[in-house]
């Protein structure tokens, strides 16, 4: 029985609430979470879950972190707003912008802050525009990878192939000029080929992308450093480094979507840093504050930085650079450095990947287990041999029945497989994910 408060929350939620990415007009809604610690949320008839999920990779360092809320407070009571457009600027984002120069990737020392992801990679594609049409040239295409998501802005969308194009439905017609690149999930080879033996053609393909656009017209390529949405995939080693090669070679620029992976969630400071290359462009949201407060970031290349001083940069946003944001994301960094969360991500991820490969890979809906740090994935299929995906609704009425059993996880977002993602926040202690994966052993297990 639910209680009489829920009800009327329910209620209320029903009558004036539109859910992003919910279906308008849902009746079937919760559950409402209201309280939260550490790596777990209460709703409201007092059900905890484990949030094996971190809020949609976004609550990375926990809930109730002291520091970063006393933050937060102080900055209200003595300044809650100062915009940073045109010459005007605020000291909290100044000394945060100071504090990040200090972990930023080398190169990467120029910054323009947001109010969350998809802003950051709408400043990313503006700027990459920007710099060609103030060097002349007219590059203006955007390469994304299918099953990649960058954002639900007009510009960002057709970026987001995630779904198969799910995102675009009813928006279309889409912004021009968005062109798709095959994904690098290796047990899904788009080429039906064997890593190593593919040479890794899903880089080297994308020359005969650039190529077969013109590499006149193409301006930037973007890719999540480990692919999110998609199921928590990590990339061969070799593809990065054959990208970055041949992003030089035709003069297109490299943008890193970091929003997911960025501060330790692929255990190392940047997920740039698995495959030693460098961005050009790289978005930053979610764990820059732990979303304790909206907040993002551009980190802009000296290159690009260089080549657009003195030109007038017509695009902002009233809010960014908010000295709360800022006052957070500084807490926030500085909570990372001293309680090595990074280095908690890499030794809690490889354990959890040791349980997963040992206990359910052998499991016989199990078909591959990967990811890197705490950002993993086990894909589930109906039958081993023949690599039948479930369909939506049974992992749906599973993922449900999960949360019932105290453990929150999401799945991932295309449409030829189905991958369970293991994300908690990166305070986990092996403890904690024994726990949780405890719970998710049992669930694998009896999903038929
Ligand atoms: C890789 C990536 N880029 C961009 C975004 C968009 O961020 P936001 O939802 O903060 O706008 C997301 C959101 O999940 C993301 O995962």
């Amino acid at each position: 029985m639910t209680s009489q408060r829920t009800e009327e929350l329910l209620e209320i939620d029903r009558r004036y609430l539109v859910h992003g990415f919910g279906v308008v007009g849902d009746e079937d809604i919760g559950p409402i979470i209201e309280r939260a610690e550490g790596i777990k949320c209460w709703d409201t008839e007092g059900n905890a879950y484990f949030d094996a999920a971190s809020q949609q990779t976004s609550n990375t360092l926990g809930h109730g972190q002291k520091d970063i809320i006393d933050a937060i407070c102080e900055q209200a009571k003595k300044l809650q707003f100062a915009h940073l457009l045109s010459k005007q600027s605020n000291v909290p984002v100044i000394e945060y912008a100071a504090d990040l120069a200090r972990v930023a990737p080398a190169g990467m020392s120029h910054f323009f802050f947001t109010n969350g992801g998809s802003e950051a990679v709408e400043t990313a594609f503006k700027l990459s525009r920007l710099y060609w049409s103030k060097q002349g040239k007219g590059k203006f295409k955007f390469i994304s990878l299918q099953n990649g998501f960058h954002g639900a802005g007009l510009g960002s969308v057709p970026a987001t192939r995630a779904g198969s194009g799910t995102f675009w439905t009813g928006f279309t017609p889409l912004a021009p000029g968005f062109v798709q690149a095959p994904h690098f999930y290796c047990h899904h080879c788009p080429f039906h080929l064997k890593y190593p033996a593919c040479d890794v053609l899903c880089a080297r393909y994308v020359a005969d992308i650039i190529k077969t656009e013109g590499e006149d017209s193409v301006a930037a390529y973007i890719a999540e450093p480990v692919m999110g949405a998609a199921g928590n995939i990590a990339p061969p080693p070799e593809y990065f480094p054959i990208i970055r090669q041949i992003c030089d070679q035709y003069d297109v620029f490299l943008i890193g979507d970091e929003v997911q992976t960025g501060f330790g969630r692929t255990g190392r400071m940047w997920g740039q840093e698995h495959a030693g290359v460098s961005w050009d462009l790289m978005p930053l949201a979610k764990a820059i504050t732990g979303c304790y407060f909206p907040f993002g970031a551009t980190l802009i290349s000296d290159r690009i930085y260089e080549g657009l001083k003195g030109t007038m940069l017509w695009h902002g946003f009233t809010q960014h650079g908010n000295p709360i944001g800022a006052a957070a994301a500084k807490a926030a960094l500085k909570l990372i450095i001293r309680d090595k969360l990074v280095q908690n991500a890499e030794a809690v991820g490889n354990y959890v990947m040791e349980r997963l490969n040992r206990e359910f890979r052998p499991l016989p809906n199990v078909s591959d287990i990967s990811g890197q740090g705490l950002m993993l994935g086990i894909e589930v299929v109906k039958n081993k041999d023949t690599g039948a995906p479930f369909d939506t609704a049974t992992l749906g009425k599973w993922q449900r029945a999960l949360l019932k059993k105290g453990l929150y996880v999401r799945l991932s977002l295309a449409k030829h497989y189905s991958r369970i993602r293991f994300n908690p926040p990166i305070i986990t202690t092996r403890e904690e994910a024994d726990e949780m994966l405890d719970i998710l052993f049992t669930a694998v297990a009896d999903l038929k």
